[in-house]
């Protein structure tokens, strides 16, 4: 999800660019206003912890970009990895959060960190028919087979 500082800030091609030129596969995409009951459920694991009611305010406050990639292997590892850790100051130059972002409250983008929870946070924004099943003209030239 491309949360709602990264729509502000005019880094929704940026940030999509960088999964595109990866290899990765965009499999859904849309720009949501977030709803309270949408939020909660997507971090339902925080709640009780101090961040969390001003991360729900954060993430319902303005459009976000939520998007499904795919690709061979441990894309949700892959992704982390893209995205960098998780306070901006600690992210490394190269990482989205690293080159985009500065503060833990305002880090532009958010992944899913398990199979688990991207297969739950992808039924939280999208029905099973928005997930398109089709073939990147690169593929062979991104998968050695
Ligand atoms: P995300 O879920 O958004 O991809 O981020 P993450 O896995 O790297 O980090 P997580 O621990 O799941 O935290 C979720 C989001 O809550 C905000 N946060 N603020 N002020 C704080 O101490 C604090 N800690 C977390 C961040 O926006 C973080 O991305
Ligand atoms: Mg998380």
């Amino acid at each position: 999800m491309i949360k709602p500082d990264g729509v502000q800030r005019g880094l929704i091609g940026e940030i999509i660019s960088r999964f595109e030129k990866r290899g990765l596969k965009i499999v859904a995409m849309k720009l949501v206003k977030i709803s309270r009951d949408l939020a909660e459920r997507q971090y339902e694991m925080h709640k009780g912890k101090k961040f969390y009611d001003g991360l729900i305010e954060y993430i319902t406050s303005s459009p976000a970009v939520v998007m499904v990639v795919e690709g061979k292997g441990n894309v949700v590892e892959l992704v982390r990895r893209m995205v960098g850790s998780t306070d901006p100051s600690d992210a490394s130059p190269g990482t989205i959060r690293g080159d985009l972002s500065l503060e833990i409250g305002r880090n532009v983008i958010h992944a899913a960190d398990s199979e688990e929870n991207a297969e739950r946070e992808i039924s939280i924004y999208f029905s099973p028919d928005e997930i398109l099943s089709y073939k990147r003209i690169d593929e062979e030239w991104l998968y050695e087979g």
